[in-house]
């Protein structure tokens, strides 16, 4: 390791995505991949990572909002981006400048999209979202209430060409009975939706519904895209959730924090605020310089999550603090600052995982990978030592 990552810093092996992608690219047929970047991919680096999928030979990119799409053409991105959610009307000039393809939320929004376009006399690209059961955006077409005048009015609008349609699963990740038959559900009213289109002689473009878990348990749909963010970057939300297809991903993530003191403490003696731990015997303790700032949660104070250093699993102890936390090295020799300690990845052989830190901190590996990049610096990872500062 270099000196310059002193402190704490993630590493990301892009490389790994090609492997990661022809990992999908086995359970999806013909369809073609569509690289989720958004939320700085989940905090991966979007740039890194559309480039990356770039070199797999993805050619169709979705983001969350105008701003992180325009991010990506300010980094040179040249392919196709789909905006997933909401721009507001102050920005759709972008849409215009960048070229990027809007999603339709709603019918009404749909028509002030398509007046904006008609008084500048230009045309806006769009995909047709259709609300299957996720009731979060898109035009209903559910059992109850089926708006197909209404998805068939946003293929006629004047000045939005509609070149795609799409729908969300919101349990592709359950098996159970109920899911399943949600998610089956959702496909046959998807496929009815494409079946009215094609009555009325109306190409309905692109064809998408997969995320992640849709790919693993539903894999080759027939579609024309599916939309994995999770998947090329190595992982899925929750390892203890059965899936029905068992591929070979390789985590592209690893984070690390240096070691800021080593000292020992006495019986009695407690560490960290609100002194929940209190030594029962001699122990040496390594203050870490990472905290929940980084991103580390600190709900999981004092619950046995363990660290590697050395390759040797150490737990973490007392509070975790917003720029450090403590881990008990009593039985590690040569503990010394300046030591790197690997809190997801593998250390001499030794691996500790997102999902460790997830499950205990009650949530998904998105939510924690998310958090990460927002103070601590991004490294790529090239071999063994040669790293560049992103
Ligand atoms: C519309 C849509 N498609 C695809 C994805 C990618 O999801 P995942 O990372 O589970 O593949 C998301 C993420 O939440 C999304 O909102």
């Amino acid at each position: 390791m270099l000196e310059a990552y002193s402190r704490a810093w993630i590493e990301i092996d892009y490389d790994a995505i090609a492997h990661n992608v022809k990992e999908i690219q086995k359970l999806i047929g013909k369809t073609k991949i569509m690289g989720i970047v958004k939320a700085n991919a989940y905090g991966h680096g979007d740039v890194e990572c559309t480039r990356a999928l770039i070199k797999s030979g993805v050619d169709l990119f979705g983001t969350s909002s105008v701003d992180e799409a325009v991010h990506l053409r300010k980094n040179g991105i040249e392919q196709d981006i789909l905006i997933l959610g909401y721009t507001p009307p102050e920005h759709f000039h972008y849409l215009v400048e960048e070229n990027l393809i809007q999603t339709l939320c709603s019918y009404d929004y749909a028509c002030k999209l398509n007046a904006y376009a008609s008084e500048n006399d230009v045309t806006v690209r769009a995909h047709v979202k259709v609300d299957t059961g996720m009731n979060r955006i898109g035009v209903k077409y559910q059992k109850e209430e089926k708006h197909m005048d209404q998805i068939l009015a946003e293929y006629r609008l004047s000045n939005v060409h509609a070149e795609g349609i799409f729908s969300h699963f919101p349990v592709s990740d359950e098996l159970d009975t109920d899911s399943l038959s949600f998610t089956k559900q959702q496909i046959s009213l998807f496929k009815e939706v494409l079946e009215n289109l094609k009555k009325e002689g109306i190409d309905p473009g692109l064809k998408h519904i997969q995320n992640s878990y849709g790919i693993l348990n539903y894999m080759d749909l027939g579609m024309d895209y599916c939309r994995p963010g999770l998947l090329y970057m190595g992982v899925t939300s929750d390892d203890t959730i059965d899936i029905l297809s068992k591929p070979d991903f390789i985590p592209i993530l690893s984070l690390y924090a240096n070691v800021s003191m080593v000292k020992t403490i006495e019986p009695g003696m407690t560490v960290s605020y609100g002194r929940h731990f209190t030594a029962q015997k001699p122990m040496k303790v390594a203050t870490l310089a990472i905290g929940y700032a980084d991103g580390v949660p600190r709900i999981l104070s004092n619950k046995g999550f363990e660290v590697l250093i050395h390759g040797k699993r150490c737990r973490q102890i007392g509070n975790i603090c917003m720029d450090q936390f403590m881990v008990d090295v009593t039985e590690l020799e040569d503990v010394k600052e300046g030591d790197v300690a690997c809190l997801i990845g593998v250390q001499s052989g030794q691996r500790v995982t997102v999902d460790t830190i997830s499950r205990m901190a009650h949530t998904i590996n998105n939510e924690t990978l998310s958090a990460f990049a927002a103070r601590l610096p991004r490294l790529q990872k090239r071999g063994n030592d040669e790293k560049k500062e992103l």
